[in-house]
């Protein structure tokens, strides 16, 4: 029995990020299995708590993964760990190396830990509206709701790695090895979700090019003066992290059955910079945001869809977003807010 020297878990990496944070959180409210969270930075002491195992790390470490290997008995991953779509395009090999071969080395270890307990894992992988690339901003304006295979032409590595590594799941969960006499079929049960644009009342993102709407809000919040780095009028899909979390959690508890594709877009609103920059007004009387537009950082935002059709999330397994963009603001990002700068 060899399996029970290890110790049995759940794998989250990228543990630090703002999507870690939350779903940490909810997992260990959930009363869920042991966590082990991993990021290459020291977990965050408010997540120590919660984890039974935290590890300090870098998921394109050989020795890493041999040693998550011999320790831990794994039964789901989430792979949250990457470098973000503005931070990626300034050392875009090396957002490859962690976006692609990250991915590839927990795939792997998926593999081998299904050949070792008999089970599948499950491999929980955020991608992103990053994966959409409209050409310009009359596609964009025509383009109306996105279905998952539509304009699959991101123009951003990180939109790139992302749509790559959707495609790896499927071919690690369908047809892996599949020439092979031994083919262990399932071994990987892989499951993904695009998400939009996401807004936390207690983390503030890093690197990501939909940041300008949660930098509008956390910089008035806290009396500082923002020069949104988008037009008044872009438009894209975001979401409040709880329901991203409730997401997250929702697909992994989907029976295999439920499911009819392996990758689904899910949205909840989309306001424009300047919408929301009027809410926020409307709260923080003071508010100083102005509206700078870096053309680059500009146009990667002109290729994201302004919304996306997520029938099948709500068909296949139930999805639907409880907050809405007046409920968002009003009952989870205006209170949260205030009180984490109070
Ligand atoms: N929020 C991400 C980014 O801006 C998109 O998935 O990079």
């Amino acid at each position: 029995m060899a399996e029970h020297i290890r110790k049995p878990g759940v794998l989250i990496t990228g543990a630090n990020g703002e999507m870690g944070h939350g779903l940490i959180e909810q997992l260990a409210k959930n009363g869920s299995m042991h966590i082990i969270a991993l990021d290459v930075r020291p977990i965050d002491e408010s997540l120590k708590k919660y984890c039974s195992t935290t590890i300090v790390g870098d998921i394109l470490e050989a020795r890493l993964l041999e040693r998550m290997q011999s320790e831990y008995e794994i039964h789901t991953i989430y792979h949250l760990a990457a470098l973000l779509s503005t931070r990626a395009e300034f050392t875009p090999e090396a957002a490859h190396r962690v976006n692609v071969e990250g991915t590839l080395n927990l795939l792997k270890i998926a593999i081998e830990q299904s050949r070792w307990h008999g089970q599948p894992v499950k491999f929980i992988f955020p991608s992103s509206i990053a994966v959409y690339g409209l050409p310009n901003k009359e596609a964009k304006k025509q383009a109306g709701k996105v279905k998952e295979g539509e304009w699959n032409y991101p123009r951003t590595m990180y939109g790139v790695n992302k749509l790559y590594c959707e495609h790896l799941g499927r071919y690690y969960a369908n047809h892996y090895r599949q020439l092979a006499a031994d083919t262990d079929a399932h071994g990987v049960d892989f499951r993904s979700i695009r998400f939009p644009g996401l807004i936390s009342a207690t983390t503030v993102p890093s690197g990501g090019t939909s940041d300008y709407a949660p930098e509008i809000l956390h910089a008035a919040a806290q009396d500082k003066p923002y020069a949104c780095f988008v037009r008044e009028d872009v438009r894209i899909p975001f979401m409040a992290m709880p329901d991203a979390i409730v997401a997250t959690l929702k697909l992994e508890g989907a029976t295999r059955e439920q499911l009819t594709q392996s990758v689904y877009n899910i949205t909840s609103f989309s306001p424009s910079a300047g919408e929301v920059r009027d809410i926020v007004r409307r709260e923080f009387k003071n508010a100083q945001t102005s509206f700078s537009p870096d053309d680059k950082r500009q146009a990667i935002v002109d290729s994201w869809p302004e919304d996306v059709d997520d029938s099948a999330a709500r068909r296949d397994w139930g999805f639907v977003p409880e907050y809405d963009l007046a409920r968002a603001f009003n009952e989870y990002l205006i209170p949260g807010i205030r009180k984490r700068y109070a």
